[in-house]
């Protein structure tokens, strides 16, 4: 099924065919092997640095990935909200519609459930405390607060990079902790729908809006992505206490920048300059915002070097 040209009634199916069980991911006697990094070495930018250690790298790459499953978990709970309200507009509508929009949502608190037992795993055997960044539920009201077109645009960017991480470097990487590969293998599979329902819904919304609707919502689809940058670069900061915590011991506060810097362009290549220069997005924003894809190589240039 094309990517631009899906259906509800084929989104529904595949659907069907690819769910699985929480406890089948993550069965009871679960354990994350803290021998291994979680984190691919194309995402995981700190690998280059000379002032760490290779003890202090796995670490890293560690808290990394314990951040980076808790930052699906943080976005998936405006896109539940979101998603909530597209499928009650299709109440008494397309029963296709609503079924695939009501397994979205379904999908993406379980999704939830599995980056929060991601989490308790990690947590209970990882030795230190992890800092993460909070209120899930101011950033989710934030972003809720732009238009409906525009939380779609960012909706279809994240479930993109969602597919993309996993597909361009994770999948295969035989080096890195086998529990934290699955999640994220069955995280992909369901997300290969969102994606095409969030153009669908798109669909929907850009069809019937003015010009200035669409320049608003490409406005304000920069406006949140500069706003998560600021949260990541949150996050980036607390990795390096967490780090810190982790190994005993305090870095120099040049080390400490460094960290913190890569860190942050880790992040920001990740959710940020991976979806606008992903070439399933370009392909969507040249046919349907085209103004929108003019904008993608600065805003790609800016992210991709950590600058907000
Ligand atoms: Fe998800
Ligand atoms: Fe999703």
């Amino acid at each position: 099924m094309s990517f631009l040209h899906a259906d509800y009634r084929k989104c529904l199916d595949a659907s069907e065919q690819v769910s699985w069980a929480l406890s089948s991911v993550v069965p009871p006697d679960s354990r994350l092997d803290f021998s291994k990094p979680f984190m691919p070495e194309a995402m995981f930018l700190a690998h280059g640095l000379d002032s760490l250690t290779s003890d202090e790298k796995l670490k890293l790459n560690q808290i990394f990935g314990r951040a980076y499953g808790y930052l699906f978990y943080f976005v998936e709970a405006y896109i539940v909200a979101a998603t909530m309200e597209h499928a009650r507009a299709e109440l008494y509508g397309d029963e296709h519609a609503l079924r695939a929009l009501l397994r979205f949502t379904e999908e993406e608190v379980k999704h939830q459930q599995l980056f929060l037992k991601f989490g308790d795993l990690f947590e209970r055997d990882f030795g230190s405390a992890v800092g993460l960044t909070d209120s899930p539920q101011e950033v989710a009201s934030y972003i809720l607060s732009k238009s409906p077109m525009a939380v779609l645009l960012v909706t279809l960017h994240l479930e993109i990079i969602t597919q993309a991480h996993y597909v361009d470097a994770i999948k295969g990487h035989t080096g890195l902790d086998p529990l934290f590969v699955s999640l994220f293998k069955h995280h992909w599979l369901e997300e290969a729908q969102h994606a095409k329902l969030d153009v669908l819904e798109l669909e929907k919304l850009r069809m019937g809006a003015a010009t200035e609707q669409i320049e608003t919502a490409i406005k304000e689809y920069v406006e949140i992505l500069d706003a998560f940058g600021g949260l990541l670069a949150r996050q980036a900061a607390l990795d390096v206490t967490s780090l810190e915590a982790a190994m005993g011991k305090a870095f120099p506060e040049e080390t400490r920048t460094q960290i913190e810097h890569a860190q942050t362009r880790s992040y920001y290549r990740a959710f940020l300059w991976y979806g606008l220069t992903n070439s399933l997005f370009q392909e969507y924003l040249a046919e349907r915002f085209p103004s929108l894809l003019a904008q993608c190589g600065e805003l790609a240039a800016r992210f991709g070097q950590g600058r907000l």
